[in-house]
């Protein structure tokens, strides 16, 4: 793989392109200044000038600046809480029963669209945000990918079934993650419903639940008719009190992408997280490899926002491409910057694209021969 040019080099040395050439002619190469240069030619050349050079994977390259921030700027923000289970359980009909409720209760008529996370209010006046996964392979991708976003997890057992593999294995994603779990035992409206087997056998995986001397909140619930749910959220909220999640709202947002898609009349939409900071219209973001400037934002009933604070999803136009699930995505200062990084990325990706195939061709001409 090439790096940088010998231009980009000799900037980084301090000295002009010419003696970076001139070096290069003696020690037999010919280089042009807008040649990129192999790891190899880097070394030799940086040493010529009494210099060492670190090599450092993609993530460590990205310069993107991470602030910290000062304790007495962070502020309360909502919880982010991904509900997870095995099939059929009722992971889809508990995220749809609480955020029909809360759209009832509050901006009623709007409609509501898929856009893979949503906030809503709790009767007690709290605000949850929910990451809408299709399941723990989306969680596990996105930790794959470095991205933290969830706090707490919300595994679904069907109070009428059993803990299933995918029960355990949403459990087992939960712990090595570190995020706490609250139990909802789903289904309790069916006949043949029975919440204390289940118990049992979650004991079995050493997930004893409070009400038989155990760590994990549980809850009995319908997501059919709605029962216990208001109870589910209120212990999420306590798991989320026992956290002391905080975030800074006033610096420049960073967050995380959840989904993006090419829309005929809107060009890219893309669903973020807002993790920390404030987002605002006109903002120049990266995301990935692609830039921006935010056109507009819209929150999951389409209704239309300026600002999007720590914990937020929302719906983002006017990025210049799809960034993937667990990208991470952060307001820049300047769209010369943003440019520069999200160029960089895409030339990184290229080549990592490009390394794959010849690998492919290669082990293909091994297997004929
Ligand atoms: P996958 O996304 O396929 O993994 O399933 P899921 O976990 O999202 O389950 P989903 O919400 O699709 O529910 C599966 C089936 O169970 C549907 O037919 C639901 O109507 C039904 N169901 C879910 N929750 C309840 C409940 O509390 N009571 C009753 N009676 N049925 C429920
Ligand atoms: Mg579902």
């Amino acid at each position: 793989t090439e790096f940088i040019s010998a231009n980009d080099l000799s900037s980084l040395m301090d000295v002009s392109v010419n003696e970076v050439i001139k070096v290069c002619l003696n020690m037999g190469m010919f280089v042009s200044i807008n040649q990129r240069l192999d790891a190899e030619a880097i070394t030799v050349i940086a040493d010529e000038f009494g210099y060492d050079v670190e090599f450092l994977s993609a993530e460590e390259e990205d310069t993107v600046i991470e602030v910290e921030d000062n304790e007495e700027d962070l502020q309360p923000r909502a919880p982010i809480v991904t509900i997870m289970g095995h099939v059929d359980h009722g992971k889809t009909s508990l995220l749809d029963y609480i955020r029909s409720a809360s759209v009832a209760k509050g901006e009623a008529g709007g409609i509501t669209q898929h856009i893979g996370a949503y906030d809503v209010m709790t009767k007690s006046g709290k605000r949850v945000t929910f990451l809408d996964t299709p399941g723990h392979e989306a969680f596990t991708a996105m930790r794959a990918r470095g991205a933290k976003v969830t706090d707490i997890a919300i595994i679904v057992v069907a109070a009428d079934d059993s803990v299933m593999p995918q029960t355990k294995e949403a459990i087992n994603h939960a712990q090595a993650a570190g995020v706490p779990i609250v139990i909802a035992l789903n289904k309790i409206d069916k006949p043949g419903a029975n919440p204390d087997k289940v118990r049992e056998e979650l004991s079995v995986i050493n997930v004893l639940v409070e009400e038989w001397g155990g760590k994990y909140q549980s809850q009995e619930v319908s997501a059919k008719t709605g029962l216990g749910i208001d109870d589910l959220l209120e212990k999420v909220l306590l798991e989320a009190e026992i956290l002391e999640l905080k975030a800074n709202p006033d610096r420049n947002a960073i967050g995380t992408v959840i989904e993006a898609s090419l829309d005929k009349g809107r060009g890219y939409v893309t669903t973020i997280l807002v993790q920390t900071g404030t987002m605002r219209v006109g903002d120049i973001v990266l995301a990935g490899p692609h830039f921006g400037r935010v056109k507009a934002m819209t929150d999951h009933r389409g209704k239309k926002m300026k600002t999007a604070g720590p914990a937020t999803p929302v719906q983002v136009l006017g990025l210049t491409g799809a960034p993937q699930a667990g990208d991470k995505i952060q307001v820049m200062e300047t769209e010369r910057e943003a440019r520069e990084l999200a160029t960089q990325r895409q030339q990184l990706a290229r080549e990592q694209s490009m390394r794959t195939k010849k690998h492919i061709t290669l082990d293909e001409i091994g297997r004929r021969l």
